[in-house]
């Protein structure tokens, strides 16, 4: 029972928050004749853009404001006025706000022009389809944040952008976050193909991101990591010497996403790090390296024992078998081709610890002191390890 309970929480949190072309042809154009068009390209590329995002106060959002902000551009946000930014706090008076609801009043959008539409609150088709109508002729591009959830389930591997997804989700589904799953990469695939429809292929923008993790994120999926390691000591690392991970910093993402606008680089692309495939392990001893704290990683390899002590997934890390093989196997060959750069692991995760330090004690509680977490179980789980293997 606690089991499923825990699964469909994770299931939950994930879908709730969010479990190449070429240059485009204004630079390539410019690369392959004289000065006076590269000058053009480059006046062109330096822009300063308009930019409305739909949403932008909870976790890429900020992020997106603080480059875009940097860059010189100008920003309105879309929302209905409820979610408060816990990171960048300071940058909202320079921004435009609009209230409105996607769900059934989007009047403050009905005037104004724009370069650039990012579409971060895409939750439901029939938005993405009323806000990319209402807005093709006053907007240049519309970028639509979509998910590596379009490829569940994820049987295979190697998941590229013309990858076949589904576009309905399957009768006779029994398993609740089975279905969540379902609804929500089915969702994300026939959004992104509404904002196509609208825009067109050529001023359209579609950003698949894995699993976004950084300064700002609500989900606390993530921060069991910096959180642990901070502390050091006995480290259990779930899952076998092979197994994948994936995972971005969202900073890399919202940067990203505002130099394809830039660029005017138009098309489909996955988001996803590290730049280079990483176990597991290896994700763990980069991790740890942010922290002085001395850890000893003691990995657990045997699914049957994990799963026998409810730790089927500890982000980025999921346990992957059956329709979660390949969720940790999507190609960013294509991204990086375009433009998409990583900081360093060490990096994103001592700057989540910095701003999970920075958050009410209350608020930390509320994941440090959660009862029957992993976290709090953790040293018991070793216990019974070392009794076992
Ligand atoms: N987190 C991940 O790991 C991950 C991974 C892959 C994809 N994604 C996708 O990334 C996107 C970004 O999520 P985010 O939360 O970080 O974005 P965000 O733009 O920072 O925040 C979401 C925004 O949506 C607004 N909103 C919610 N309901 C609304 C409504 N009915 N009308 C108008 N505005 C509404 C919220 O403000 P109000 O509440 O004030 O309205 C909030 O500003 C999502 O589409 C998610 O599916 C996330």
């Amino acid at each position: 029972m606690k089991k499923e309970n825990s699964r469909r929480k994770f299931v939950r949190n994930g879908v709730l928050f969010g479990l190449g072309l070429p240059l485009s042809s204004t630079i390539l154009t410019a690369c392959l004749t004289g000065n006076k068009e590269k000058k053009e390209a480059q006046d062109e590329t330096s822009k300063k853009l308009k930019i409305l995002i739909l949403g932008g106060t909870s976790f890429l959002g900020p992020h997106q404001i603080a480059y875009a902000l940097s860059r010189g551009h100008q920003v309105s946000t879309f929302t209905r006025g409820k979610t408060e930014p816990t990171i960048h706090v300071e940058l909202f008076d320079k921004v435009e706000q609009l209230i409105g609801d996607r769900e059934n009043d989007l009047t403050a959008l009905e005037n104004g022009q724009w370069d650039l539409v990012i579409d971060n609150s895409g939750r439901n088709v029939e938005w993405t389809k009323k806000s990319a109508e209402l807005l093709k002729d006053r907007a240049s591009l519309y970028l639509y944040t979509s998910s590596t959830g379009v490829y569940y389930p994820y049987m295979n591997e190697n998941f590229k952008e013309d990858t076949e997804v589904l576009m309905t989700e399957p009768e006779n589904i029994e398993d609740e976050d089975e279905k969540i799953e379902y609804w929500y990469g089915v969702m994300k695939a026939n959004s992104e193909q509404e904002a196509i429809k609208a825009f067109g292929k050529d001023r359209s923008i579609i950003v698949r991101p894995t699993y976004m993790v950084g300064p700002g994120d609500k989900t606390d999926r993530f921060i069991y990591w910096p959180v642990r390691l901070a502390k050091g000591g006995e480290v259990m690392v779930p899952g076998k010497t092979t197994d994948p991970v994936q995972y971005i910093d969202v900073r890399d993402v919202a940067e990203w996403m505002i130099r394809l606008a830039e660029e005017k680089i138009t098309g489909t692309f996955n988001a996803v790090g590290p730049e280079k495939p990483q176990s597991m392990m290896e994700f763990v001893e980069e991790a740890s390296t942010a922290f002085e704290a001395e850890s000893t990683l003691v990995q657990i390899d045997d699914y049957e024992f994990l799963k026998a002590n409810q730790v089927l997934y500890l982000v980025p890390w999921i346990m992957p078998e059956g329709k979660n093989y390949g969720s940790s196997r999507v190609d960013n060959e294509k991204a990086i081709r375009n433009g998409l750069t990583f900081r360093p692991l060490k990096e994103t995760v001592g700057e989540i610890y910095d701003w999970w330090e920075s958050l009410p004690e209350e608020r930390r509680n509320q994941f440090e002191e959660k009862p029957d977490s992993v976290l709090m179980r953790e040293t018991d789980i070793l216990e019974k390890w070392a009794l076992y293997k």
